[in-house]
């Protein structure tokens, strides 16, 4: 059976304690680690830029999956990518070229993805799915971490699995919002691929048991 992967969410870490808590996270068998960048425009927060990311790139391997909820992916990526990013994903929701925006990142030697929010649907993105590397859905409005997992979007999920198998896509599903034990089972029986999650694992007493916890589901 496919494992699934596991990508922390730095956005609720101890920001004043960021490399400590990202050395645990690797410790405790993290697959990727996921960096909320929020500009207060496309979404309501202001967040980690690139500064950020080149200074954790110097202490961990892990893969960075860097989701841009920013108004302007096609001018701000390449600084990401300067800064150590693995994978950049931007959200269909924003006014650009993003197949074209898809075909730099990837030719850059990046992963390139696209996010939906919960009300988009994803027929807006069946064209653009033979050049997506990640699907990310959020399963929360995005913005924040800390909000609950809405389990109306799980006939997303799978209907974007069965799409993806029939057309033999080459593209990983990752949901972002509200993941814990129970909704990440969930998830994993619609036919997830990477799981993000932020508080469950940082907010916990014993964030090591709580990655290996998600780990163990598949
Ligand atoms: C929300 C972010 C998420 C967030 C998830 O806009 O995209 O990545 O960190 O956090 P939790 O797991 O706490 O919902
Ligand atoms: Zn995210």
């Amino acid at each position: 059976m496919k494992k699934v992967m596991i990508a922390p969410s730095i956005l609720s870490a101890d920001f004043s304690n960021l490399r400590q808590d990202i050395d645990m996270v690797e410790k405790a068998g993290a697959d990727w680690l996921h960096i909320d960048v929020m500009d207060g425009h496309f979404v309501p927060n202001i967040t980690i830029g690139p500064l950020v990311v080149k200074n954790i790139r110097k202490h961990t391997k892990l893969f960075f999956d860097v989701h841009l909820m920013i108004t302007n992916p096609e001018k701000y990526w390449k600084s990401f990518k300067i800064a150590g990013a693995d994978a950049i994903v931007f959200h269909q929701e924003v006014a650009c070229d993003k197949v074209q925006l898809l075909k730099e990142i990837k030719e850059s030697g990046l992963k390139a993805g696209i996010s939906i929010k919960p009300k988009t649907p994803v027929e807006t993105i069946l064209e653009l799915l033979p050049f997506i590397d990640i699907i990310l859905i959020m399963t929360v409005e995005p913005g924040f971490g800390g909000q609950s997992f809405m389990d109306e979007l799980l006939p997303k999920i799978s209907g974007l699995r069965k799409i993806i198998d029939e057309n033999k896509y080459n593209c990983l599903i990752e949901v972002d919002g509200g993941i814990n034990l129970d909704t990440a089972k969930k998830c994993f029986n619609a036919g997830v691929d990477v799981l993000v999650s932020g508080n469950y694992i940082f907010a916990s007493e014993n964030p090591a048991k709580i990655l290996q916890d998600l780990k163990s589901i598949s």
